[in-house]
């Protein structure tokens, strides 16, 4: 089932997360819309793969054209390399690290010279690292520094509205079962996560200064661009610990990953 599953409304702010759009070989990827009022947002809504899926069914929630951002935490096929057909067929302004602002046009060559949809570059919106808010509906949604977690230039997303924090591929997970919206149990959980993080997250440092931060905001759900969910207080903060002393990326490289293929 393509349909997205709402995951907060209050009559006027929505959010959905769609947890089924890939098809084929592609790695499973989640993709969110928020809604507020007349304002829609969509958080890494991926590449090729989910273009169209994904295209045909926010447009049954409103007109293509009245999309007004896109998100992209950072630059990777699964999170942005639709860039081009969301430019094409929508207004919005795509927004991202500035370290990838000036990168994303590899993905867009033509609309170098076009006038009608302006040049790429106008249209996005180049977060700095201390990261930044963006004015959405009635208020507005955080750009958090969530840089080597684990691209070099990486935001996050946070809706103070529905306390979402999108975390892109921070908490991520592969092999779950088909359709798992949220992780029920932790510790069964683990060893999902537990290859990726060793090696797509930079270091032990850099996850316990991401985790801090994320301990000083409300958050209600932890919502990572593969795999389940981590809903309420209790597996949020348990996901916290784990990261936090989880050695990873460059703690655990060594000589021995440094020789001369044979
Ligand atoms: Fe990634
Ligand atoms: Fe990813």
């Amino acid at each position: 089932m393509t349909e997205p599953h709402l995951l907060f409304s209050d009559g006027v702010h929505e959010c959905y997360i769609f947890n089924n759009l890939v098809e084929g070989q592609g790695v499973q990827a989640n993709q969110f819309l928020i809604v507020d009022g007349r304002d829609y947002a969509l958080i890494d809504p991926g590449g090729d793969l989910t273009y169209n899926p994904l295209a045909l069914e926010v447009s049954k929630k409103f007109e293509l054209k009245q999309l007004k951002y896109v998100f992209a935490s950072h630059q990777d096929p699964d999170i942005i390399s639709s860039l081009d057909r969301w430019l094409l067929h929508t207004d919005c302004q795509v927004i991202t690290s500035r370290l990838w602002s000036r990168f994303l046009p590899h993905l867009a060559s033509g609309f170098v010279n076009k006038s009608l949809q302006g040049h790429v570059f106008d249209r996005i919106i180049a977060v700095p690292d201390e990261g930044m808010k963006i004015p959405f509906g009635n208020g507005d949604i955080s750009c958090l520094p969530a840089h080597f977690l684990h691209s070099v230039g990486n935001i996050q997303f946070y809706d103070p509205v529905s306390k979402i924090l999108f975390s892109g591929d921070m908490g991520a997970s592969m092999g779950n079962e088909k359709d798992a919206l949220v992780v029920s149990d932790f510790t069964e959980h683990i060893p999902k996560m537990l290859g990726f993080h060793r090696r797509y997250m930079c270091s032990r440092k850099i996850s316990a200064l991401w985790a801090n931060m994320v301990r000083k905001l409300d958050v209600e759900i932890i919502a990572p661009q593969h795999g389940p969910m981590f809903k309420g207080k209790e597996n949020i903060n348990l996901f916290l610990d784990w990261i936090s002393q989880l050695e990873c990326g460059i703690d655990l490289m060594t000589e021995q990953n440094y020789q001369l293929p044979l």
